[in-house]
């Protein structure tokens, strides 16, 4: 049966997400009450500028007062689309003492603060989704905590950063600069408020540890995560790739230990081969593969940011909210049972390029060929280009631990003869 009385909702941020929101709520107005079997309706939006024009936008319901729009008496569900932590988290507190279930894109606020808003929202009976968190427009959150609960997820692999995937694409297709790439990125409204946080890793590490807690069923924090950013990718790394058969992706992995009983995660840049699936992901779209044991692979694909896409899974989850809440129940909450530790970096096993800048004379390369040997690291291949005295020496190795390369690579880098290590690349997805 329909219910006339509206659920109300308070828009709290009205940026590149937030306006398309807004926008996407009053176009379907009809298609969404039908589906909720309610109205829904924009009852206030918090912003921080109150002047700016906001198309589209009754102004009578812009409000500098975010707190005062969440203690008003009259709100059912609150979209928080500000972003960071603070005052996002102080308002989604407010939120959750005011009997309203919150729907967030946060990502750096949950893979800090994920397990106290859970426990929060849990013992007040209200909902906390974040689909838009990871990935921006590709079901992933939901699927993987709903769809696979039946199911044991061994690893996750994936492009889970827009802004970055299109720097990377853009350098590798077109030979672009960086600094070109980020701007049009930025321009497209992928990146974040600070870049940083998408080209220093932050943004895909904190989906990682959204991700990681949700696959393994245990609490994965931000800097549980290992984190290497993509700004020293270089064109020479790119030419090293192609000579190799691969691109160079920012990669996200999580993987449960052969034992099962620790988890690893991680991000940073990985070669990984042209005819895996990941190589073919352009521009800002995202591709997360899951790994599951009766389930097999699996492989979500779609655009990982923008306004309107990301706004597709906000809405989502408001439809699912607002359908919970007039079944007077919750969704799922957090699943944090199996409380398997986070390893190390140097636990993670895995295969290594690395370029390194030596004398050409002989003896060198025994040398070199001597020292991965005496930290247990097997060499798969080497290539070597001389020049004037000088050579570059590439070096593809077998799988090894993280500790055994870091190891190998502090010694090469005491050998008289190495002038310089120019880049380390894990090799990935072979
Ligand atoms: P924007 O910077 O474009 O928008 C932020 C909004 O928050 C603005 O409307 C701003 O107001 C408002 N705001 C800032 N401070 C306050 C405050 N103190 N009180 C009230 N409002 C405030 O960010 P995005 O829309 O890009 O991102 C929002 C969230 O969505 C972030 O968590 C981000 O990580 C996440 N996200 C973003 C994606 C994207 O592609 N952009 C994709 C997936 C997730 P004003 O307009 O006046 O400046
Ligand atoms: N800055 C993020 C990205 C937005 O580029 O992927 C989507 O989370």
């Amino acid at each position: 049966m329909m219910r006339t009385r509206p659920l109300k909702v308070a828009l709290l941020g009205c940026g590149v997400v937030g306006s398309e929101v807004a926008r996407i709520m009053t176009t379907h107005a009809e298609d969404l009450t039908a589906r909720i079997g309610a109205p829904v309706e924009l009852a206030g939006v918090a912003v921080r500028r109150p002047s700016k024009v906001r198309e589209g936008i009754d102004p009578a319901l812009i409000t500098t007062d975010a707190t005062a729009l969440l203690k008003r008496g009259d709100i059912d569900v609150a979209i928080e689309v500000i972003g960071g932590i603070e005052p996002a988290r102080a308002l989604i507190h407010t939120a959750f003492e005011h009997g309203i279930s919150v729907v967030s894109a946060n990502k750096a606020l949950l893979a800090q603060d994920g397990a106290a808003l859970h426990a929060v929202a849990d013992a007040a009976g209200l909902d906390l989704y974040y689909e838009a968190a990871v990935a921006g427009a590709i079901p992933l959150v939901r699927p993987m905590r709903e769809s696979l609960a039946g199911d044991k997820i061994n690893r996750v692999m994936g492009i889970v950063n827009g802004t970055t995937n299109f720097i990377l694409d853009k350098m590798d297709s077109t030979g672009a600069g960086y600094q070109e790439a980020l701007d049009e990125a930025t321009a497209l409204g992928y990146a974040e408020a600070d870049p940083t946080a998408d080209v220093e890793g932050y943004d895909a590490a904190a989906k990682a540890a959204i991700l990681a807690g949700i696959a393994f069923h245990t609490r994965v924090r931000l800097d549980d995560v290992y984190r290497e950013g993509m700004t020293e990718v270089s064109a020479a790394d790119f030419a090293s790739a192609k000579r190799m058969g691969c691109t160079i992706k920012l990669l996200a992995i999580l993987e449960r230990a052969a034992d099962g009983q620790s988890v690893t995660a991680r991000v940073h840049p990985a070669m990984i081969p042209l005819s895996h699936p990941l190589a073919s992901v352009r521009e800002a779209y995202n591709a997360v593969f899951v790994e599951a044991e009766a389930a097999g692979r699996l492989m979500f694909y779609g655009p990982g940011a923008g306004g309107a896409p990301t706004a597709s899974a906000v809405l989502g989850d408001l439809v699912a909210v607002c359908r919970n809440k007039l079944a007077e129940a919750t969704g799922p909450g957090e699943s944090a049972y199996t409380q398997l530790p986070v390893s190390t970096m140097g636990d993670v096993v895995t295969r290594y390029h690395i370029s390194l800048d030596v004398a050409d004379k002989p003896g060198v390369l025994a040398q070199v060929a001597t020292t991965f040997a005496e930290h247990g690291v097997s060499i798969d291949t080497v290539r070597q280009q001389g020049k004037d005295g000088e050579a570059s020496l590439v070096v593809v190795t077998h799988r090894a631990h993280d500790a055994a390369l870091t190891g190998t690579v502090e010694a090469l880098r005491k050998l008289d003869t190495v002038r310089g290590v120019a880049s380390i690349m894990r090799v990935e997805g072979e």
